[in-house]
């Protein structure tokens, strides 16, 4: 594929990034090599480089069909035929809504995690295809998504400007840099923003299941979710940090939260309005509506007693 325009999927370094992420990949191809049966037809959903195909295919499935509307299949088709492995794969250059297949398949393996979790609809894709191409006994690899929220003193990109340009700097008050900067970053800071946290020391409170997506069924986010943490005095709240646990099958699950080795997604930061010291013992009260677009997620911390 030369060049690779509009589409991030037709770049060789967004499947770098995929493949580089060690967590991730493993764990799939761990729970593959444990999910494919010798008689198994596999579907996977967005093969990019067709990674999971090859892995399928290598563990002894019959046949797989791996679906992708990104230019990068053609490189996939290529690196099948390299490997020996194109006799059980056939490769089809398709979007998902147009699929059509000869039979139903035992197993859909799919990594449509949008780094904003649902931006690549992943909710909708999965449970058409289901519908449309799995055998009632049919497997989904992975077959839940939990999300996971936890409060947190991230200091976030705007508070870390907004400090920088408060302080004087070889004598000098630079103060109204700080006004720009704030006009500049505000309004993107108020979105969910992808962080890389590598250390679970920055949550204030045990992590909690806010969410369960059975992507055999939800096709649809809940309109909203609720939670609560209790907090003690002293601890500066800044946000909530949500991140995610993939579960690939019964035994099998990762997750993307602050912790060494992280995957590439990293994590979401959701910040509280302003900055707070809790005063006291604290309850903390949480409700959060997700979509599909980042712009339209909404979220509401409310701290009493
Ligand atoms: C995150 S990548 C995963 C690639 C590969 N399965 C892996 O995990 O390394 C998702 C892939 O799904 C494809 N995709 C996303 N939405 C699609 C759609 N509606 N129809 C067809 N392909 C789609 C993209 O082009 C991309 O290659």
């Amino acid at each position: 594929v030369a060049g690779g325009g509009d589409d991030p999927f037709a770049h060789a370094r967004t499947h770098q990034a995929l493949l580089s992420d060690r967590v991730r990949t493993l764990a799939y191809r761990r729970a593959l090599e444990a999910a494919v049966r010798p008689d198994d037809v596999v579907l996977d959903l967005g093969c990019g480089t067709g990674i999971f195909s090859m892995i399928a295919a290598r563990s002894g499935c019959r046949k797989v069909y791996a679906v992708d509307r990104s230019a990068i299949i053609e490189d996939a088709r290529e690196t099948a035929r390299r490997n020996g492995l194109d006799g059980r794969i056939e490769f089809i250059r398709a979007p998902f809504d147009q699929l059509e297949l000869p039979e139903r398949v035992d197993l859909i393996v799919h990594e449509l995690i949008g780094s904003r979790f649902w931006d690549e609809d992943i909710l909708s894709h999965v449970a058409q295809a289901s519908a449309r191409h799995l055998r009632p006994q049919g497997r989904l690899l992975p077959f839940r998504l939990d999300v996971l929220l936890a409060p947190t003193r991230y200091v976030s990109e705007l508070e870390r400007a907004l400090a920088f340009w408060t302080r004087r700097r070889e004598g000098f008050d630079l103060g109204a840099f700080g006004r720009l900067a704030f006009q500049q970053t505000a309004s993107d800071a108020l979105r969910p923003t992808n962080v890389l946290l590598r250390d679970d020391r920055v949550l204030l409170a045990r992590p909690k299941v806010v969410y369960r997506a059975d992507l055999r069924a939800s096709a649809r986010l809940p309109e909203e979710v609720t939670t609560s943490f209790r907090l003690r005095a002293g601890q500066r709240l800044t946000g909530l940090c949500a991140f995610l646990r993939v579960h690939l099958d019964g035994r099998r699950s990762f997750t993307t939260g602050p912790q060494r080795p992280g995957t590439h997604w990293g994590q979401l930061f959701l910040p509280a309005f302003e900055p707070t010291v809790v005063g006291g013992e604290a309850r903390l009260e949480v409700t959060l509506s997700m979509a599909t677009r980042a712009s339209d997620w909404r979220w509401r911390l409310d701290l009493g007693r």
